[in-house]
């Protein structure tokens, strides 16, 4: 909490409710796992996957607005433009990306020239070449057929860079070379796209907390290659996210159990065969 901010405010009040309801917090406990696999452990991390988290939940507020995707349904709970108005969805999102600005730049105990390097990352996945230009795609190509290597660059776009960002994160935080950033950027990448492939997926199911079939008339890769193809897809791509893990942290490092275990629950019924392999160690 800022000094002198007024928790009763509409605007705190939304900016709370998009943030605090319980999502998965993939991106913080990633960021927490991958640095604490290189030997960094301190109470930095917890503010930096906050200010990440704040990010992630701004752009989900952004992304559920009706001139965008116009859900009613987040976490299980309604939208913030539901409950507040499209006028304080929008000023809370404004208000979550400054405060996560503000928290990375006031990292402590933090190396003022990684904390320069840290601050840097968020507005990059956020900027005109990540999220924002994935969202722009998503909306105005995705309503026509795409290929699906114009649909991939969209999701490596409005899902991967984020992603990207905590690995990166992660990696400068924890002092990682050259080598392991590189292979943290391509696991992330592939990461990336396994997520949206499975968001994709699931956008069917009536459990996910969010509107089903929001995305019935949009060309997704499920709706171009078909469940089947595209569950193919994403076990390549779990499979070669795996293999980029395995660089950095060797076999079956603690991010590498956390992936297995995210998509193995996650994993629609019929693709059992694809649990056994999770299970058995087949993305090896
Ligand atoms: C949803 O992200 C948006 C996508 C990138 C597909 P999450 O699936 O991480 O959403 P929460 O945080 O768990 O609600
Ligand atoms: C998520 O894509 C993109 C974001 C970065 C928010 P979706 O629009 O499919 O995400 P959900 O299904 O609404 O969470
Ligand atoms: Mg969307
Ligand atoms: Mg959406
Ligand atoms: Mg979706």
């Amino acid at each position: 909490m800022l000094a002198g901010e007024d928790l009763n405010t509409p605007v705190s009040a939304a900016m709370h409710r998009g943030t605090l309801p319980a999502g998965k917090r993939v991106r913080p406990i990633l960021l927490i796992l991958a640095a604490r696999d290189l030997g960094h452990d301190s109470a930095a991390l917890i503010d930096l996957g906050c200010a990440i988290e704040m990010v992630h939940a701004g752009s989900l507020i952004v992304d559920d607005l009706p001139c965008m995707d116009d859900a009613s349904l987040r976490r299980g709970q309604p939208t913030i433009h539901r409950r507040f108005g499209e006028d304080v969805a929008i000023l809370a999102t404004v208000g979550l990306l400054a405060r996560a600005f503000a928290t990375v730049a006031s990292l402590e105990p933090v190396d003022s020239g990684v904390r320069a390097r840290l601050v840097s990352c968020l507005p990059e996945a956020v900027g005109t070449q990540g999220l924002v230009r994935g969202q722009y795609e998503d909306l105005h190509e995705g309503l026509r057929a795409r290929s699906a290597s114009a649909i991939t660059t969209t999701n490596e776009l409005k899902t991967g860079v984020l992603f990207s960002a905590t690995l990166h994160m992660a990696g400068l935080i924890a002092g990682a070379s050259e080598a392991q950033q590189h292979n943290l950027h391509r696991f992330a990448i592939e990461l990336g796209h396994s997520f949206q492939l499975l968001d994709d997926l699931t956008d069917g199911e009536p459990d996910t907390g969010k509107d089903a079939n929001k995305d019935l008339g949009k060309s997704t890769l499920v709706g171009l290659l078909g469940a089947e193809a595209a569950r193919q897809q994403l076990v390549g791509h779990l499979t070669r996210a795996d293999a980029w893990l395995t660089r950095v942290y060797g076999a079956d490092g603690q991010v590498s159990r956390y992936i297995r275990s995210l998509f193995a629950a996650a994993l629609p019924a019929p693709q059992q065969s694809s649990r056994a392999y999770f299970h058995d160690g087949g993305i090896r």
